[in-house]
């Protein structure tokens, strides 16, 4: 008998305790929980995966925590908790910090919860009346925040839609809606008083600025309510949903979403579904639904009539429905303490549950699982939370000490825009342009070609990153087409850099070739010389080399006209060297082609430089003051004055110490192709030589400068492709970097080719507020031709510079349109008129001050 009674408790223990097992979580299950986590926070917050992540990270516009200087006096409401308050809130700062509150709570009865939209806000306003009357406060309009604490989709701080009711709300005409609006049309509705609501926030961003207003080193706030929810300071870098990079966001997690893609269905129970099920909100907010407090008696509920039922537990009597509901979290809380088992009785007792000792002890278990469980959840999820802090400190960290200066913030970028803005004006005027760094030179180009243009010529492409020959014809049967052949010839570094001679001589050798392989050899044609670097222009074909920049450094050829030069080495060969032209003019006057609105021409190429469209009366240097002429900026000598010392940083330095041309052209070496490789590569050797990278491994190759070429920061660059890309490049120069290495190399070359990006962006915007300016419209709309490889090889080089562009100057409707020809066919539309202009044509006279000029002045 009495083995036969010890069985059948050994085995309804075996029973209960099978089913506790079930809500036990390894530290296994918990691991993966934290890594879950993880993987959502980052879907969250990434563009691409945010629209299916469920863990929303909602951006809530709240940059900072407070510092202590706040001040003031405030109305605050709190919705959505256990309890709705209504509260008064005085901030004094100083000395005499202190803040001191008044408040008072209301009951929102459940038919309200969930009636409509208006009769919610509308009993939200009554409240509010109420309290004003109770405060004396009724015609003092005074600001308020509103602690909303459901997933809202914010886009300011004053502004946000409710994305869904969670919890027990669940009233109609609310989702998609924006609560300020609402709050703000029942408060008229009312119309009895005012108030400015200034803020939204969620009460777990509430909770943090509460708590961080204590101690400031609060960076994450958590709530473990009716609800459960967790809200961090995230870099804004990393939150893709809102715009711009520097600093940080607070983001309102919503992790109570966590699961609903079932990412955790290996640890949910059937009482976990059962509480789900019965939930307003089925198969939403399942990770809420396992740790929050509106759910924890519901789960133990579940379990003690599951036992029940099986026999296991309150023999006599059993629950009836109203008892049941009697477990509420308040009661799973005070079970689940270090009670004595007396006064575990004592409490299921008043709750009409008469229990044995077995039971209590039973219950007790029951209640400490459940709770035991929600707690490690959440730990588990905050894991994941201080993980992603601290990763981002630690990127931080590196961006401390070497990167930090490469990031500009929009101020910095206006301010550079402002500066070199003031360089246009001294480089354009007679008596600062001999001491203005940006040389502002007069091209003679006056128009963008007008679709008139005919002819059959010879183009020469030379300083960017390949020496190019081409024959263009224009023709005008039927449409105007433009038909294109070109060769691409070598330039060897050594005949780059000896003597000048040498290298007009390689030239004409090459045009030599191209014409015996066209067969044109005695044909008389004439040739747009596409020449990119600084010249002093004083005709179309008379063009002084200033200095040579970029790769090139041939002897005797500065301060000489190259169209002289050039002839000499062409000798008898029956072609006119018609024009010379800046390459920035030549894709300004091909893009201008297709599109008569261009008026900017840039390239960011080897070097990068800008032309545009400026009026003449502007221009010093050139008589005359009607119409306009294409000034070529030769913006990559912005700098030179040491006017851009604050931002240039370790590297820049070194990279101008190694360059042919120190202590020039130092805006170029900034941001150009024939730079950005170095800079990086600069960049992994400092940081690998203090053990940040490749544990501190250096390779000879990775010394060698030149090594890492700017077209491998693009292409590590790429999101998807780019890890792996990092991976092979680093791996010829005989690396072996770690998947860590990988993403850090990958972050040093975004911070690089962005930096790049956003200072083209600032100098092209100074000449696009400038071009505004001229034209007095308040509106700028305009056609910016581009061209070069770094701009082309890397659409998110191109991407980054259209946004920036655009924030820098929002009065403009800008496009952006790449010189797929490169820039020979506006070399050719050049020469055109040249040729049309010179004595090959039967025009009659010419009025024109400078007859090798664009403009056809009959
Ligand atoms: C080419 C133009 O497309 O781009 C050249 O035809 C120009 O005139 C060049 O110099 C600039 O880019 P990169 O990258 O070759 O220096
Ligand atoms: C719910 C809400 C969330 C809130 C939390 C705690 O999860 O969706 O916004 O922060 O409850 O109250
Ligand atoms: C260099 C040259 C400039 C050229 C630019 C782009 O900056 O000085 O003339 O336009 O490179 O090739």
């Amino acid at each position: 008998m009495v083995t036969a009674v010890a069985q059948r408790l050994a085995a309804q223990r075996r029973e209960i305790n099978d089913t506790l097992a079930r809500l036990s979580l390894s530290s296994e299950n918990l691991q993966q929980v934290k890594d879950k986590m993880r993987v959502e926070l980052e879907r969250g917050l990434r563009k691409d995966s945010h629209s299916t992540a469920s863990v929303k990270m909602l951006p809530s516009f709240v940059y900072r925590t407070p510092n202590g200087t706040e001040r003031g006096k405030y109305l605050a409401l709190d919705l959505g908790g256990t309890n709705f308050r209504v509260l008064v809130v005085k901030i004094r700062s100083g000395i005499r910090k202190s803040v001191r509150m008044y408040n008072k709570i209301y009951a929102i009865p459940l038919e309200i919860m969930q009636g409509t939209g208006e009769e919610l806000f509308d009993h939200i306003v009554q409240c509010i009346s109420d309290f004003l009357d109770y405060m004396g406060m009724k015609n003092t309009r005074l600001p308020l925040g509103f602690t909303f604490s459901f997933p809202c989709r914010q886009t300011g701080i004053d502004k946000g839609s409710l994305v869904s009711w969670t919890k027990g709300f669940k009233a109609t005409d609310c989702e998609g809606n924006d609560v300020v609006e609402m709050l703000r049309e029942a408060i008229k509705r009312r119309n009895e008083f005012d108030l400015d609501i200034v803020a939204v926030v969620n009460d777990t961003v509430g909770t943090m600025m509460t708590c961080a207003y204590e101690d400031p080193k609060c960076e994450i706030g958590l709530i473990a309510g009716t609800g459960s929810n967790v809200c961090y300071m995230e870099e804004m870098r990393n939150i893709e949903m809102v715009e711009g990079d520097e600093g940080q966001m607070c983001v309102n997690t919503e992790w109570g979403g966590f699961g609903e893609n079932d990412c955790i269905e290996d640890i949910r129970t059937r009482f976990d579904r059962e509480v789900d099920e019965g939930s307003l909100n089925n198969g939403k907010q399942r990770f809420e639904k396992m740790t929050s407090g509106m759910y924890l008696g519901e789960i133990v509920r579940q379990i003690l009539i599951d036992l029940t039922r099986r026999g296991l537990l309150f023999r006599v009597p059993v629950p009836n429905r109203e008892v049941q509901s009697c477990i509420n979290d308040h009661v799973v809380q005070k079970l689940s303490d270090r009670l004595a088992l007396l006064q575990v009785r004592a409490i299921l007792q008043q709750l009409g549950l008469d229990s044995t000792c077995d039971d209590s002890i039973i219950v007790k278990e029951v209640c400490g699982t459940v709770s035991r469980r929600a707690a490690q959840l959440c730990g588990a999820g905050m894991a994941a939370i201080v993980d992603k802090i601290r990763e981002n400190r630690g990127r931080n960290q590196m961006n401390i000490t070497y990167l930090y200066a490469m990031r500009l913030s929009d101020e910095t970028l206006m301010d550079i825009m402002k500066r070199f803005r003031r360089e246009l004006g001294n480089g354009l005027c007679s008596d600062t342009n001999p001491t203005a760094t940006v040389k502002m030179l007069p091209t003679f180009v006056r128009s963008i070609p007008d679709g008139s243009e005919k002819g059959d010529f010879i183009a020469l492409d030379l300083g960017g990153s390949a020496f190019r020959i081409l024959r263009v014809k224009v023709s005008h049967e039927k449409k105007q087409t433009v038909q294109m052949e070109s060769q691409i010839y070598d330039t060897p570094e050594d005949i780059i850099h000896g003597s000048g001679t040498r290298l007009f001589d390689h030239v004409a050798e090459c045009l030599g070739d191209f014409m015996e392989k066209q067969n044109i050899k005695d044909k008389k044609l004439s040739v747009g010389f596409t020449f990119s670097f600084p010249c002093a222009q004083t005709k179309l074909n008379e063009s002084y080399l200033l200095t040579w920049t970029k790769r090139f450094k041939a002897s005797g050829v500065e301060g000489m006209d190259i169209v002289t030069l050039l002839n000499k080495a062409i000798k008898k060969r029956g072609v006119d060297i018609m024009a010379v032209v800046n390459d920035t003019v030549g894709t300004m006057m091909t893009c201008g082609f297709d599109d008569q609105r261009c008026e900017v021409g840039i390239i960011i190429g080897t070097g990068t430089n800008a032309c545009y469209m400026e009026e003449l009366r502007h221009i010093d240097l050139v008589e005359g003051d009607e119409g306009r002429m294409c000034i070529n900026t030769e913006w990559g000598a912005f700098g030179d004055d040491g006017m851009l010392e604050d931002i240039r940083t370790e590297f820049d330095r070194e990279i101008d110490r190694g360059s042919l041309n120190p202590g020039k052209q130092l805006f170029e070496k900034m941001v150009s192709g024939m730079y950005i490789g170095e800079l990086v590569r600069l960049i992994l050797v400092k940081m690998a030589k203090e053990g940040f990278l490749f544990e501190g491994r250096i390779t000879p190759e990775l010394l060698t400068k030149g090594k890492f070429e700017t077209k491998h920061v693009s292409s590590i660059e790429k999101s998807k492709e780019g890890l792996t890309k990092a991976k092979d490049i680093l791996g010829r120069l005989g690396m072996e970097p770690s998947a860590d290495d990988c993403i850090a190399v990958q972050h040093i070359c975004t911070i690089v080719s962005h930096r790049s990006a956003n200072l083209i962006a600032a100098t092209l915007g100074g000449i696009l507020s400038r071009l505004k300016d001229n034209k007095g419209n308040p509106r700028l709309r305009t056609t910016v031709g581009i061209d070069g490889s770094l701009y082309k090889m890397h659409p998110q080089y191109a991407r980054r510079l259209h946004k920036t562009v655009r924030r820098l100057v929002p009065e403009s409707d800008v496009r952006f349109l790449l010189s797929e020809s490169g820039s020979s066919k506006g070399a050719a539309m050049v020469t055109a008129v040249a040729y049309r202009l010179a004595d090959h044509t039967p025009t009659p006279s010419c009025k024109s001050k400078h007859p090798m000029s664009m403009r056809d002045s009959t």
